[in-house]
């Protein structure tokens, strides 16, 4: 059909290639769409390179810890970077379970847990990546953190035995051999094996004296016990106070939590108890981390490192001691509490070889019956 033009030439603008023609009012809405659509993809490009950076500006710390001061930290850390930081609680467990269900999905960018045989086993299941720097290396000790830069430590608590100031003199008790001495039979109580402070302690054992060595250890302790495994380590601190037993194996910021608490019971308890750092003239004391591990799928690992240079610096290690009775990474510390305790000699074994022994020390608690 031939081109057939319109009357008044205001209204004809435009042919399309079948010779259709283009009302300007049509024209007009086309253009409209056409604007609205460009608006609305610059929007969209802006939108998403705000989004890129507000990630930068955001952390995202799953944290098995549930201490105040942490809280206080993060604020400090947020002040100086700008780096706000979101804390998602939860049991270490669920907290690993979660990073390996959300997969390459979650959010998380640093997981922070207690014990380094935690860290180990996440790192084992492909649940962090490497990502460490000069000032981690340098904060960080050799021997509190993963050699492939997965996990650091942050704080440092020891194992010790914690015994009753009434009934036991403070040169009876030298080393954790000696919980496991037919002198110590019914005056023992201790946590299940099934607690990872505890493998971890084992562990160390086997790594220093061997798996024999170890389960004798092990076998022996179970014998002493004056009920079966039970509680967690303040129960333990608890027992002994009551006279339940005279003796446990503890880590040392439980008794200086219950020795600062509110509650005057906590701190009668504490009153009661004497601190022995086992083995000083052999290996030292068995020391452990609570540490935190960069996570595989974090979105701002360069904000996680920043957040694990802050938490391992000087003025944030000096709030631990302060808050927790955690020792500091250096070990050193004028918290009265913690200077009261003395200095002692901590074993040097790069914890490592936790996860190197986990599953022996899984095999010696079972040989004992130490369920
Ligand atoms: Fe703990």
């Amino acid at each position: 059909m031939p081109f057939q033009p319109l009357k008044s030439p205001l209204l004809i603008l435009t042919l399309n290639k079948r010779g259709v023609e283009v009302h300007p009012i049509l024209l007009i809405k086309l253009m409209k769409k056409l604007f609205t659509t460009l608006s609305m993809l610059t929007a969209s490009a802006f939108l998403s390179g705000v989004c890129h950076a507000q990630d930068d500006k955001l952390l995202t710390v799953f944290s098995y810890r549930h201490y105040e001061s942490d809280t206080e930290l993060y604020k400090k850390f947020t002040e100086q970077t700008g780096i706000k930081v979101e804390v998602v609680k939860s049991k270490a467990d669920a907290l690993f379970e979660r990073l390996k269900s959300e997969g390459a999905k979650s959010k998380a960018d640093l997981v922070i847990t207690a014990d380094a045989g935690r860290l180990i086993k996440a790192k084992a299941e492909g649940l962090l990546q490497a990502g460490g720097s000069e000032t981690l290396h340098k904060q960080v000790p050799t021997n509190l953190r993963d050699s492939e830069d997965n996990w650091f430590g942050i704080t440092v608590r020891s194992r010790i035995i914690a015994y009753s100031k009434d009934r036991v003199k403070a040169d009876e008790i030298k080393s954790y051999a000696d919980l496991a001495q037919p002198e110590w039979k019914g005056r023992v109580v201790a946590r299940s094996s099934s607690n990872i402070y505890n493998q971890s302690l084992l562990a160390a054992m086997i790594a220093n004296e061997g798996p024999k060595a170890a389960t004798k250890w092990a076998i022996g302790v179970r014998k002493n016990m004056a009920r079966n495994p039970q509680g967690n380590d303040r129960d333990q601190i608890r027992a002994v106070a009551s006279g339940i037993a005279d003796a446990t194996i503890v880590n040392t910021y439980y008794v200086g939590l219950l020795a600062n608490s509110e509650d005057q019971k906590d701190r009668d308890v504490a009153a009661k108890i004497g601190i022995c750092f086992p083995d000083q003239d052999g290996k030292g004391a068995h020391i452990n981390i609570s540490g935190a591990g960069i996570c595989k799928h974090a979105p701002n690992k360069d904000g996680a490192i920043k957040l694990l240079e802050f938490l391992t610096s000087k003025t944030s290690q000096e709030t631990f001691p302060k808050a927790t009775s955690e020792f500091p990474l250096s070990m050193e510390s004028s918290v009265p509490l913690l200077q009261s305790w003395g200095k002692f000699k901590a074993d040097s074994l790069n914890l490592e070889k936790l996860g190197e022994h986990n599953a022996e020390a899984a095999k010696a608690f079972a040989a004992a019956g130490w369920e």
